[in-house]
């Protein structure tokens, strides 16, 4: 692995990337990438919470090695990292989801390609055909255009639609206010070559009142598993089991949507338990370590997604960026399930975490 150099020294961490990141990116990228809604509570609990769960390790396991590989909605993939769906990453790179998922291909991870993608489906699947690859969908009031959107997966080789049911409207975000950030006007950022497809006004196109029955329509009219993103409550998880879903995603849209909401990292637990294997749970928010990882694995996910941290790579580097971030996951990802003592993800467990003695107050 190479390692690339900026002011401060070598990059070695994901942290490393979003610092350089910062100092390269213009200031309006920066604030719709690292922003979050309200107080920006959530956006920093989202990494707390993994620091307030303690790793509870065992030796002498005999496990030298380490195997990440999982199996996630019915296919064997060689670790459990997932490109979350960012919305607009020609921000950030010129090249912007074609970057990502090349870097992705290079390092066996899944794309979950936004509806707001810089690119679009058809011209992913074509640029980058070998990368595994999801579709996330917003539903649009207009339901020829999400019927397109989901025949277009569907015949491009996507794996999965992951509906995401957090964002009705969007959450109140001071920093992209601060910097005017709307896609209209990022579409014309310094340095952005966005060519969008959405409406600049996409917001009043979505719909925002979705119900369960909109995820059970889908999933009647799609051979393609559904995915439901954006869940914090058993309720929410068992509700999902019941309307066709195939998993649900943890998540707080990355603390861009409702402020002062729980994390992932502390919503998984009742999730997992209230779905009981039915269907399958991933989490997101704040994994920024392969330890981070780790813990989520063995609180029951199947699978974690990784936002920001994506865009930092490809900010630094494009595709060689996206590349490097991924491997430093999966390279401590793997460090950490050697070091736990469990060797294979299969033998992680709720007894690998612990409350941590360092968060009680
Ligand atoms: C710049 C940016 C754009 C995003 N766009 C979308 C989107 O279009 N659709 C979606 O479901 N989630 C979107 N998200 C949320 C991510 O999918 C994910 O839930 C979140 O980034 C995970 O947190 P992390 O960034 O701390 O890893 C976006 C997040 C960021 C940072």
């Amino acid at each position: 692995m190479t390692t690339l150099e900026h002011d401060a020294g070598p990059l070695v961490s994901l942290a490393d990337y979003g610092q350089a990141a910062r100092a390269r990116l213009p200031e309006r990228a920066r604030a719709y990438i690292d922003g979050g809604a309200g107080d920006e509570t959530s956006l920093a609990d989202n990494l707390a919470a993994w620091n307030r769960l303690a790793l509870a390790p065992r030796v002498l396991t005999g496990a030298g090695t380490a195997d990440t590989a999982v199996t996630v909605l019915g296919r064997r993939r060689p670790h459990p990292v997932i490109i979350a769906p960012t919305a607009f990453a020609a921000l950030a790179h010129p090249d912007g989801e074609t970057a990502i998922a090349r870097g992705a291909d290079a390092t066996a991870t899944t794309i979950c390609l936004s509806t707001l993608a810089s690119t679009p489906p058809a011209a992913l699947a074509a640029a980058v055909p070998d990368v595994s690859r999801w579709c996330q969908l917003y539903v649009f009031r207009d339901r020829g255009v999400t019927r397109e959107l989901i025949a277009t997966a569907e015949a491009h080789g996507f794996e999965a639609l992951v509906l995401t049911a957090d964002r009705p409207v969007l959450g109140v975000r001071g920093r992209e206010r601060r910097h005017d950030v709307r896609p209209a006007a990022a579409s014309k950022g310094p340095g952005a070559a966005v060519n969008l497809r959405a409406p600049a006004d996409f917001s009043a196109q979505i719909d925002a009142a979705l119900t369960w029955d909109d995820v059970a329509k889908l999933a009647s009219q799609t051979a393609l598993p559904v995915v439901v993103k954006g869940i914090l409550s058993a309720h929410d998880a068992r509700l999902a089991c019941a309307h066709g879903a195939a998993a649900v995603v943890v998540s707080n849209h990355g603390g861009r949507q409702l402020d002062t909401v729980l994390s992932g990292a502390d919503a998984l637990p009742a999730v997992v338990d209230a779905v009981a294997g039915e269907i399958e749970v991933l989490v997101d928010g704040g994994i920024r370590r392969g330890t981070d990882v780790v813990k989520a694995l063995a609180l029951g996910a199947r699978a974690v997604m990784v936002g920001r941290p994506v865009l930092w790579g490809l900010a630094i580097d494009g595709a060689a960026g996206v590349q490097r971030v991924l491997e430093l996951l999966l390279d401590e990802l793997a460090t950490a399930l050697v070091l736990t003592g469990a060797g294979a993800v299969g033998a992680l467990g709720p007894d690998t975490v612990l409350p941590a003695p360092w968060a009680r107050s």
